[in-house]
C-alpha cells in the first residue's frame, strides 16, 4: 500500500525529480520494505558470476553508485551502476527525462551525467562484498578518443566491481554508436580485453548493444564478440525508434525504453543467440515488466535479465514478483533451472 501511494505521488512530479527522490528514499532507508524472494532454483551462473537470481537492475538508475547496498537488499541478483565517464560531466540540459504513461515507457536524453570515475571508485570501494555489482563504462562527451575513455574508467574502478560493460549503444552521446560498426568494434574489444590484464581481478567484460542495429550488423557484433572473447552481451539499450506508440507525438529526442521496446530488443537477443550459437552468455533487457516477459527473454536466449523502466511504473516490489513468477514458470514447464530454459524458443523470436 505504501509503495502504491509513493508511486502515484512520484508520478505527479517532473520525472527527473521523481527519480532523484527515489534515490534519496533508498539512501535514507525510507523506501517501502521489500522482503526479497529467494529460491535455490533461481541461482544461476553467468560468465563465471554466481547469481542468487537472474533478475538484475539495468544501468542508468544508479549512475554514480550511491545506493548500491539498498539496491542489493531489494532482491536483485545483480546490479549495474553507471554509465561512468572518466571525468565528471553534467549531461544534457534539463528537461531530459519524459514519461509516456499510456505506453508504460520513458524517453531519456541524459547524455551520461556522471560524477566521474574517481568519485565512483571511492564509493565502490566501500560497497558490500556480497552481491554482484557491475560497472557500465562510457566516454566523455568532449573526448577525442572514446576507446581510451572506456579503458580509463575500467582502470580506475575495475578492481571494485564484479563485471564491466562497454557501452557503445547509448543514443545520447554523438557518434558513440558508430563504435558498433565492424571497422571499429574488433579493435575496441581487443584493446579493452588487453587492458583488463593489468587489473588485479580478471573480471568478465560485457558489451551492451543497441536495438537499432540491422540484422547484418547484429551478426557482425556476434562475430567480433566471439573473436575478441568478450564474456557476454547485454541486449539491449534504448531505441531511437518511435513506431507503434499509443502516446500521440511529437516525441522528444532521446532513447525510448519500457514496454514498446520489448519486441525489438527480444528479437535482437534471439538473433545474437543464434549468431553466437549459444556460446556467449546473453543478458536480456528491454521492456520487462512481468515474470512472463522475463521468462520470454530467457526462452529467446538470455541467461539473465535486467530491467529499469517498469520499476518507475510498478515499484521495487516488481523484483520480488518477477522472481517468484519465474520459479512458478520453471515448475509449470518442468525445468529444474534457468539455464535449462535459455534459448529453448529462440527461433520463434527471430
Ligand atoms: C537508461 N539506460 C542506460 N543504459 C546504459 O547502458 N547506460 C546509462 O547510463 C543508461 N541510462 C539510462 C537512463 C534512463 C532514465 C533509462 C530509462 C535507461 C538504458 C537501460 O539500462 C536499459 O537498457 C533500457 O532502459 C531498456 O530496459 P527497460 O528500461 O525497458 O527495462
Amino acid at each position: 500500500m505504501s509503495q502504491k501511494l509513493a508511486i502515484s505521488a512520484l508520478a505527479k512530479i517532473p520525472p527527473e525529480n521523481a527519480h532523484n527522490l527515489s534515490i534519496s528514499a533508498l539512501r535514507l532507508n525510507l523506501a517501502p520494505k521489500i522482503v526479497g524472494f529467494q529460491s535455490r532454483k533461481l541461482e544461476t551462473r553467468v560468465a563465471g558470476l554466481q547469481l542468487a537470481s537472474p533478475v538484475g537492475l539495468a544501468a542508468g538508475y544508479d549512475k554514480d553508485a550511491v545506493v548500491v547496498a539498498p539496491l542489493l537488499r531489494a532482491g536483485f541478483g545483480f546490479i549495474e551502476v553507471g554509465t561512468v565517464t572518466p571525468h565528471a560531466q553534467g549531461g544534457n540540459p534539463k528537461p531530459r527525462l519524459f514519461r509516456l504513461k499510456r505506453d508504460k515507457a520513458v524517453i531519456n536524453r541524459f547524455g551520461f551525467n556522471s560524477a566521474g570515475a574517481d568519485a565512483v571508485a571511492r564509493r565502490l570501494k566501500d560497497r558490500p562484498k556480497s552481491g554482484i555489482v557491475g560497472l557500465n563504462i562510457g566516454a566523455n562527451k568532449d573526448s577525442r578518443n572514446f576507446v581510451s575513455d572506456f579503458i580509463e574508467v575500467l582502470m580506475r574502478c575495475g578492481q571494485h566491481v564484479d563485471f564491466a560493460t562497454i557501452n557503445v549503444s547509448s543514443p545520447n552521446t554523438e557518434s558513440l554508436r558508430d563504435l558498433q560498426q565492424k571497422q571499429h568494434l574488433g579493435s575496441l574489444l581487443d584493446r579493452v580485453i588487453q587492458a583488463r590484464e593489468s587489473l588485479s581481478r580478471q573480471l568478465p567484460i560485457f558489451l551492451k548493444v543497441s536495438p537499432d542495429l540491422e540484422s547484418s550488423e547484429v551478426c557482425n557484433v556476434a562475430e567480433a564478440v566471439l573473436k575478441a572473447k568478450i564474456d557476454g552481451i547485454i541486449a539491449t539499450n534504448t531505441t531511437v525508434c518511435r513506431k507503434h506508440l499509443r502516446t500521440p507525438g511529437p516525441y522528444e529526442k532521446g532513447g525510448l525504453s519500457g514496454r514498446p521496446l520489448f519486441n525489438r530488443s527480444t528479437q535482437v537477443l534471439a538473433q545474437l543467440y543464434e549468431a553466437t550459437e549459444g556460446q556467449t552468455p546473453l543478458i536480456g533487457v528491454g521492456g520487462i515488466d512481468s515474470a512472463k516477459a522475463a521468462y520470454q527473454k530467457i526462452e529467446a536466449g538470455a541467461s539473465a535479465i535486467q530491467l529499469y523502466t517498469a520499476l518507475a511504473y510498478k515499484g521495487l516490489s516488481l523484483v520480488e514478483e518477477i522472481s517468484a513468477g519465474l520459479e512458478q514458470l520453471l515448475d509449470k514447464d518442468g525445468f529444474a533451472s534457468i539455464s535449462d530454459v535459455t534459448g529453448t524458443r529462440a527461433k520463434e523470436f527471430l
